[in-house]
């Protein structure tokens, strides 16, 4: 594992898994069969989501991605808890909700966080989204959060540029890390300089770009797979540590989870770094923050 230290003099891991939501292809029911078997559903994805998380665990993951919004920091406290390794050697994200920022009570939210998991603090405590005229009052709720020790460290999500400069204005606090949408086809080039430049860490969310077909079935990415004997996975998990940036990815599947941890024993050479960021086409998979209704994320 390489490290990456954030600017608070914190170590972290440069590889963080995040299972994300445990609810995919739900549909709502309004038949009592329906809801029923919505239930039975649920309970068999909870099943499997939690023993996901415990495999992560036992490949060796300690950086874990959350937000309040997935709903289930119960299941990550429970997964930490049960395997018996010490809680400091883990670094637990979780994310303030937009609900919370209209709603303007972070501290308590943050508190009934922490109350989910089972634990007394929060390593790494952010914001989801940067939601229009609140985030700043977010910020400064969470500035006194850290220092009340309840977080150790701060960072922000789905930031531009221009949101983290009105932090920095109306605060003085630099976030340790920005965690933003970037894969190969969406490779945030400038936002990456823009924060390295500033002392900010980038973790890249949707790292894998789902493994997306315009992507995966490209000849240059099936040739640097064959050329350094790795997935397509691997080379761009590696691709965004070796560009300082944190990958955030999301695997259910144990066989993959060990897969995407494989990859600290080969280094992609500079002129194959500059093939892979040649494939940018700015396209997102997921919301711009500032094109988006921030009420329904
Ligand atoms: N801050 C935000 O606004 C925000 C937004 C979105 C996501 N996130 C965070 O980022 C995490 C990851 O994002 P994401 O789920 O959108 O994208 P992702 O990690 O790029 O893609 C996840 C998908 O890739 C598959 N996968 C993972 N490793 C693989 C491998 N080695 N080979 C083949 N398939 C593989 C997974 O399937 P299997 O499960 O079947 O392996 C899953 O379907 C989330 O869980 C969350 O923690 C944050």
């Amino acid at each position: 594992m390489i490290y990456f230290s954030l600017n608070n003099g914190q170590q972290v891991p440069s590889l963080c898994f995040g299972p994300g939501m445990l609810t995919r292809g739900f549909k709502y029911q309004t038949s009592l069969l329906g809801k029923i078997k919505n239930k039975i559903k649920y309970k068999k994805q909870e099943f499997f989501y939690y023993n996901a998380i415990c495999d992560a665990i036992d490949t060796g993951y300690r950086f874990i991605d959350y937000s309040a919004a997935y709903g289930r920091e119960d299941l990550i406290g429970k997964a930490i808890k049960e395997s018996s390794i010490e809680r400091h050697k883990f670094i637990l994200t979780t994310r303030v909700t937009n609900r919370t920022q209209y709603d303007g009570n972070i501290k308590d939210a943050v508190y009934r966080s922490i109350e989910r998991f089972g634990t007394d603090y929060i390593d790494l405590l952010m914001f989801h989204w940067p939601v229009t005229g609140k985030f700043v009052e977010t910020w400064k709720q969470m500035i006194e959060l850290r220092n009340e020790g309840v977080c150790k460290c701060l960072g922000v999500s789905n930031c531009h540029q221009h949101h983290i400069d009105l932090l920095l204005f109306e605060t003085g606090e630099t976030p340790s890390i920005n965690q933003i949408e970037i894969h190969p086809l969406f490779n945030q080039k400038t936002l990456i300089e823009y924060s390295r430049q500033k002392g900010i860490i980038c973790e890249a969310y949707t790292p894998l770009a789902r493994l997306d077909e315009r992507l995966i079935r490209l000849p240059l990415m099936k040739k640097l797979s064959l050329k350094y004997g790795k997935t397509i996975s691997q080379l761009i998990l590696r691709w965004h540590i070796q560009n300082g940036v944190i990958p955030v990815f999301r695997s259910l599947n144990a066989m993959r989870q060990k897969e995407n941890m494989n990859i600290f024993d080969f280094e992609i050479l500079n002129e194959d770094m500059q093939r892979i960021d040649s494939l940018n086409i700015n396209s997102r998979l997921r919301y711009d923050p500032d094109n988006c209704d921030f009420t329904i994320l």
